[in-house]
């Protein structure tokens, strides 16, 4: 079976599709054969190097939505011809971006049917943060005002449709060009992220009660200013290794920031299970963007760092 590997870090041409022999399930894992596999701006991270990985050479990959094609000993949770997607793949255990992948069976859900393999494998990583952020280190509730910084990226837009879905107003940041999209998936208020005005932009559409920050470097600081008093500040992005908070703002309106990431979530499938309902209902639509085969995998880590999107790069293999 072919497999997307790299044997050295690097840049995009170290992504090479080699053939290797096809993976056996171990205890509480099954096989998976991969329709769809997200691509993430981690999968770079761990391509250069940025973040470790256990050996070379490695498959690349956290996101996938498939079909189990073989069951490990004492596994009851799946059974062969079951469509699941699932995350988290691609750090501690090889990654997503080949035909078949070994699963650990704690890492996947059942895809409903009415859910393509597409929309599987794009919500899987970016949702399971989401959810995360807002819901699991944020509570949000309805009628609280959440501002998602970076709305059209994979986060933010899932973010968006979350935050929507509680019912809280929501307040989202990007390019121009995504304004009409993003109001359409449920934001209240879309403005410009590069606009001189933003803070009080931000300020005048309600003080948000929750922060989603994709550049907490950033981002740290004018979120202490606009944040309402008692605000949830989630920080799960940065473009450097440290991060200012005003402590002024911070202690007088008592303030709480978390950093998280999303490898550290104990539990994936009651969250993959809920994002699958949000997904067929309509709640959450996982947008795809742009498409690659196996061999494109190159091109596809670098449309997800150098080109503007809104949503998700999926790798068909
Ligand atoms: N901690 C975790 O568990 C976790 C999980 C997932 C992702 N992340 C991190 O979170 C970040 C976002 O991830 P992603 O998957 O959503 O990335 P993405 O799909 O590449 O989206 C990034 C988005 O940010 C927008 N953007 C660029 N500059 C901005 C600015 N100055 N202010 C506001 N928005 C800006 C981009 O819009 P334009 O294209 O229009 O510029 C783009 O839509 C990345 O750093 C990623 O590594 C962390």
């Amino acid at each position: 079976m072919r497999a997307v590997r790299y044997h050295e870090t690097g840049g995009p041409d170290v992504l090479q599709v080699d053939d290797v022999e096809p993976p056996e399930p171990g205890h509480g894992e099954v096989v998976v054969d991969v329709h769809a596999a997200g691509v993430n701006p981690v999968d770079t991270y761990f391509r250069t190097g940025e973040y470790p990985v256990p050996e070379f050479p490695w498959v690349p990959g956290s996101d996938l939505a498939g079909v189990v094609g073989a069951v490990g000993p004492d596994v009851d949770e799946f059974a062969v011809g079951d469509r699941v997607f699932g995350t988290g793949l691609g750090r501690t255990v090889s990654g997503t971006h080949a035909e078949q992948v070994t699963a650990p069976v704690d890492l996947l859900a059942r895809l409903p049917d009415d859910a393509s393999f597409l929309e599987g494998a794009a919500v899987a990583l970016v949702g399971v943060t989401a959810w995360q952020a807002l819901v699991g280190y944020a509570d949000l509730e309805p009628a609280e005002t959440c501002l998602v910084h970076g709305g059209s990226g994979g986060v933010g837009h899932v973010a968006v449709q979350l935050a929507e879905a509680t019912g809280a107003t929501v307040v989202t940041t990007a390019s121009e060009q995504y304004h009409d999209h993003l109001r359409d998936l449920g934001a209240d208020v879309v403005l410009d992220y590069r606009r001189d005005d933003l803070e009080t932009a931000i300020v005048d559409a309600g003080r948000p009660d929750v922060v989603l920050d994709t550049f907490m470097n950033e981002y740290f600081p004018l979120d202490a200013r606009v944040a309402a008093p008692g605000g949830r500040i989630v920080g799960i992005g940065n473009t450097a290794d440290e991060a200012r908070v005003p402590l002024g703002p911070a202690k007088s309106k008592d303030l709480r920031y978390q950093v998280m990431s999303m490898f550290n979530v104990e539990e994936y499938g009651p969250v993959l299970d809920r994002l699958g309902r949000l997904v067929v209902k309509g709640e959450v639509v996982p947008e795809v963007a742009r498409t690659f085969p196996l061999e494109e995998t190159a091109d596809a880590h670098r449309t997800v760092l150098e080109e503007s999107f809104l949503g998700k790069v999926v790798v068909e293999p």
